[in-house]
């Protein structure tokens, strides 16, 4: 059955694009949508991780190509962007997933560390959108969803720089919502807890560790990447058609206490 009050979650016909995708959520979240139809852009640091990884999408059945992209190396992502678009199409969905993560104390935080963080996390992540922004502009339809944290909400002991600049990316969520709502390009974020990936393995790993962030999840339990895989393929989809500017929670209840 079909019905007018059930719009579609599929992406097909949509080309995606991910940045940071080489490995844990980007790479799933690559797959993720691939899985829903859209055509996907594997971006990462080195172009042998992505297009291998674009190549095992496809080896699935599903529609990739790779492509290399730094975010901090600003100057190049409208030139790559562009080049996505020409070469799959067009370009419907930005996934702007790459973003270091890192616990320091407040006291020994080095201006390196913030730099290095800042530059990702913040500054790549808004010359990412602004780019892709321009083209989906020009397109009048368009969906960019930023990867946020639980971090970017309330506090976090021994995040003070990574909280800051996830802060910062939900404010940039907001302001790119309302300025590009109207024009049918629509800026959400997904607001995840702990999720095991390579970046957080270490961490996890630790028993006392993982068993103090479980204890603060209401579910009782760390994240799945396919948690924000389903949040994603959401807001990418028709059926979030009037979700703008708004950060969605994937976080088993942290940030409700
Ligand atoms: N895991 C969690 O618990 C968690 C929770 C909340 C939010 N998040 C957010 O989710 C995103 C992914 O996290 P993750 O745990 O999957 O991290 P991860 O395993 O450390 O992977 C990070 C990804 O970002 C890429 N990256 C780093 N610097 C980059 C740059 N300058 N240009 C392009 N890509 C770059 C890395 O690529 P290379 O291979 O080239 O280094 C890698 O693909 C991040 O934004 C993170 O803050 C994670």
């Amino acid at each position: 059955m079909e019905s007018p009050h059930l719009p579609s979650f599929r992406l097909d016909d949509r080309v995606a694009v991910v940045t940071g995708a080489s490995r844990g959520i980007g790479r799933g979240l690559a797959e993720a949508l691939a899985a829903a139809g859209a055509s996907v852009a594997v971006t990462a640091r080195n172009s042998a991780d992505a297009s291998g990884i674009a190549a095992a999408i496809n080896a699935l059945g599903g529609h990739a190509r790779g492509y290399a992209l730094d975010v901090t190396h600003t100057e190049s992502i409208g030139p790559i962007l562009a080049r996505i678009a020409d070469e799959l199409g067009s370009l419907d969905i930005l996934v702007a997933n790459a973003g270091l993560g890192a616990n320091h104390r407040a006291v020994d935080v080095t201006e390196s560390d913030w730099d290095s963080m800042m530059d990702v996390n913040l500054k790549g992540l808004f010359f990412t959108a602004q780019a892709a922004g321009r083209i989906m502009l020009e397109a009048g339809w368009g969906r960019v969803i930023a990867i946020s944290s639980q971090a970017s909400l309330v506090g976090i002991r021994d995040h003070a720089v990574y909280a800051a600049s996830k802060g910062g990316v939900n404010q940039l969520v907001r302001v790119l919502g309302l300025e590009w709502g109207a024009a049918g390009v629509t800026v959400n974020a997904v607001a995840p807890t702990f999720i095991y990936t390579p970046g957080t393995a270490e961490r996890l790993d630790d028993p006392e560790y993982r068993a103090a962030v479980e204890a603060r999840i209401p579910m009782g339990k760390v994240g799945s990447i396919a948690d924000v895989g389903g949040a994603v393929v959401y807001l990418a989809s028709e059926a979030a058609g009037m979700v703008n500017g708004s950060i969605l929670t994937v976080d088993g209840g942290w940030t409700a206490q």
